[in-house]
């Protein structure tokens, strides 16, 4: 049949849509890039915030409009493991509804949706971690590689761990066989992921040891990942990041908020200053470094005062940006509990500060790169502009430098002529 898919939310979804391609496939289905050519219609969703799962369930619904009369429509991720046969209810004509720890059924759901049998099943309890995941026979020039799934921190707003499970590590050699599968396939670039990929933990292996034997695979140039809590990015993980040639040095280390008395509300297992003092490791252990951060404002009781040391945190700690969010209630969390009383027009006014100081920012610590030179890898042409070509620095910046588009996939280097808050712009490409 042919397949059709959309994905929403994180890195982990898009690992688990490609998951889902191959799954199919081996099961002989393929897949279009056109919804109106589709057999079967698949949308992998996610439940982080309410704003970003009511998207995701008007899009079910347009969607369904856009599809061929006999073509079957499925949600997978996130809000179908939350929500399961509710969503059944909430969008007419859907025929499955498949949770995160069950996408090894989805051949045999089809068949039955196809037959016109509604399918539910979003057990969980199994501990899936896709270990034996069919080959590829496409990548990229820089991909997502799984090592860990779930989460075991419990954050009191946050609904990872009740739609993705408890924490569980990948054996290290599937995902070093993953990583050489994808390399042979033409990719240069892997960014292992895990919600909590710093605790990942292999017979007693950790995430250092993971860096050293993922970096062992030749003709691989680079190794990024993300996402890592500040209580699990220890000191052997920061060496091993400083001092192995192929380990990017870029650190997504979400703070959450400034403000102690939060954090603890948050059940974030660190203060303000254990957070600052990381930071401070992090930079001296990792030379040009750049932290990037996730803010929440307007958590449950969050005063003014709490949220002037949020602020004065990002002035502090100068991250090179920051992805921001207002609080979102969801359903069935710790913080569900507590009064959501910080008005919703408070927590708008509150974002706005923030995104406006971390452009300030971003643009500052950009422009103090101005006449240094970055190590780029190229992607391609420029989407904007295809005489120009793209690239991410090892910080993980975007770079837009002139350039024949027969550099991509080769490691160059780029001197910086000017910065934005988004972008570095670049001079002629060295090849290095
Ligand atoms: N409300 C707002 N933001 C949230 N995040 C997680 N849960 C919520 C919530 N309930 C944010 C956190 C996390 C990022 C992926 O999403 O900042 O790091
Ligand atoms: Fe969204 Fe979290 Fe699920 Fe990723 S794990 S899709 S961020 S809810």
């Amino acid at each position: 049949m042919n397949v059709y898919i959309e994905t929403y939310g994180c890195q982990m979804n898009e690992y688990d849509s490609r998951l889902i391609t191959s799954i199919l496939a081996s099961d002989g289905h393929g897949m279009v890039r056109d919804v109106g050519a589709a057999d079967v219609v698949i949308v992998n969703t996610c439940s982080v915030r309410e704003r970003a799962e009511l998207r995701v369930l008007g899009r079910l619904r347009h969607l369904r409009g856009l599809m061929r009369k006999e073509a079957v429509l499925g949600i997978v991720g996130c809000v179908a493991q939350r929500m399961g046969d509710r969503l059944l209810r909430e969008i007419p004509g859907l025929s499955f509804v498949v949770g995160t720890e069950q996408y090894w059924k989805l051949p045999d759901i089809i068949e039955s949706a196809g037959a016109g049998r509604t399918v539910v099943n979003v057990g969980t309890g199994a501990g899936e971690s896709y270990d034996d995941r069919p080959g590829l026979d496409e990548a990229s020039l820089c991909e997502f590689v799984s090592v860990m799934r779930g989460c075991n921190n419990c954050c009191s707003y946050c609904i990872v761990p009740y739609v993705r499970g408890r924490e569980r590590s990948r054996a290290t050699s599937r995902i070093v066989d993953e990583v050489a599968e994808l390399v042979a396939l033409g990719t240069r670039e892997v960014t292992l992921i895990g919600q909590n990929v710093n605790s990942f933990s292999d017979e007693g292996r950790g995430f250092a040891d993971l860096l050293g034997a993922v970096a062992g695979v030749a003709r691989l140039q680079r190794i990024r990942f993300a996402t890592s809590h500040p209580k699990d990015l220890s000191d052997e993980i920061i060496d091993a990041v400083g001092s192995i040639g192929k380990v990017c040095e870029h650190i997504h280390l979400p703070v959450q908020s400034g403000a102690s008395d939060v954090l603890a509300a948050m059940n974030r297992s660190y203060t303000r200053e254990q957070y600052v003092a990381l930071a401070q490791r992090i930079r001296e252990g990792i030379p040009g470094v750049a932290l990037t951060t996730d803010i929440i404002v307007g958590f449950p009781g969050e005063t003014k005062q709490q949220f002037r040391e949020t602020v004065s945190l990002m002035n502090e700690i100068r991250f090179d940006s920051a992805f921001m969010f207002r609080y979102s209630v969801r359903e069935g969390t710790h913080a569900a509990g507590l009064a959501d009383d910080v008005p919703e027009e408070v927590k708008i006014a509150r974002l706005e500060t923030i995104i406006g100081l971390q452009k300030q920012v971003t643009s500052e610590v950009n422009a103090a790169l101005v006449g240094s030179s970055a190590e780029v890898l190229v992607e391609g042409p420029s989407q904007k502009n295809d005489e120009l070509l793209f690239g991410r620095s090892r910080a993980g910046k975007a770079v837009i430098f002139p350039g024949d588009a027969e550099l991509a996939g080769r490691i160059v280097s780029v001197k910086i002529g000017s910065t934005s808050a988004w972008t570095l712009h670049g001079g002629d490409p060295v090849l290095s």
